[in-house]
């Protein structure tokens, strides 16, 4: 059992935590290759997909998941619910609460919601996403997938490159990372370093080209442009040119060391394609993690112990 009853966020999770859940994962990534993907460890248990904010490898991955953990589930959007009509999310929480369901899955645009609703509701929280907070089960499949290449993640150097100040990604794998025992340096131009206590520990710098030979993993995250106010970047092109990872800087990283990137990418931008595409990448893996990794979760925090993983 995981000694938080939602997962909101990365700093709240032990060691032991998310030892846990990548140790579970694994049994969950032996489930997926099988040809019936199913268990019925979640058998009677409903989960709601609540997306407030566009998603892709999220949403189809906790969906996925619940249906092979034997889930049921409700699959709601912002466009889709009353909250078109003017519902508050309080309302929207307390009305799906009263059909007794077990878990909500939460992606917002505003930072903050996951948290919100477990006020309204008795039943288990997840974070699938919000504004530029956390994204804690993203940071669980970033660790699975760098465990799986490295068997370890203690003494690990990965660098986290790009656009840090947007990224709900950096800000909860950097803090999963040192937890576990791995060295972080956060790069970016000066307008995308951060000041946040989320970060104690971890090396900044502008300067990519001094360590890309030291590092283990270099994780590159999307610019997003989205999420900016202002002309914070001179141009994709020059940013491209200083922080962009592309095959030159990839020729020179360490012989075993691999890339990684959340997705979507920004092809061109913060990755060259040739680079995305190469051997070194893991972007994919990382996909795949997680399904496994989101199985992990809902069956822990759900009360695991109880149910089965073996079908
Ligand atoms: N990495 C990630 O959260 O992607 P989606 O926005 O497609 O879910």
């Amino acid at each position: 059992m995981l000694s938080v009853k939602h997962l909101i966020d990365t700093p709240s999770l032990t060691a032991d935590d998310i030892t846990q859940i990548l140790d579970t994962a694994r049994s969950f990534a032996e489930v997926n290759n099988r040809s019936i993907k199913k268990v019925p460890a979640l058998r009677g248990r409903t989960i709601v997909n609540l997306f407030l904010e566009p998603s892709t490898r999220t949403r189809s991955s906790f969906e996925l998941a619940e249906k092979r953990l034997s889930a049921d589930t409700l699959n709601m959007g912002g466009s889709t619910s009353s909250v078109v009509k003017g519902e508050s999310l309080a309302d929207t929480i307390q009305t799906i609460d009263a059909m007794n369901v077990d878990m909500f899955v939460v992606r917002a645009r505003l930072a903050g919601t996951p948290q919100l609703v477990t006020h309204y509701t008795d039943a288990v929280v997840i974070n699938a996403g919000d504004g530029k907070h956390q994204h804690p089960t993203q940071a669980m499949l970033d660790l699975y997938t760098i465990r799986e290449h490295f068997g370890h993640l203690d003494g690990l150097k990965v660098a986290i490159v790009g656009d840090l100040s947007h990224s709900r990604v950096a800000g909860s794998l950097a803090p999963a990372l040192k937890t576990m025992g791995a060295d972080v340096t956060l790069v970016g131009p000066p307008t995308f370093l951060v000041d946040d206590p989320i970060y104690y520990g971890c090396e900044q710098t502008s300067h990519f080209d001094d360590l890309i030979e030291d590092m283990d993993v270099i994780y590159t995250l999307r610019v997003q442009l989205e999420r900016m106010e202002g002309a914070v970047i001179p141009s994709k092109r020059e940013y491209n040119r200083l922080f962009g990872l592309d095959e030159a800087r990839m020729a020179r990283m360490k012989d075993n060391a691999i890339v990684c990137h959340p997705g979507p990418m920004n092809r061109g931008m913060e990755i060259n394609a040739a680079v995305a595409d190469s051997e070194r990448s893991r972007i994919l893996d990382q996909v795949s993690a997680g399904v496994a990794t989101r199985m992990a979760e809902m069956y822990l925090l759900l009360g695991g112990e109880n149910n089965v993983i073996s079908d």
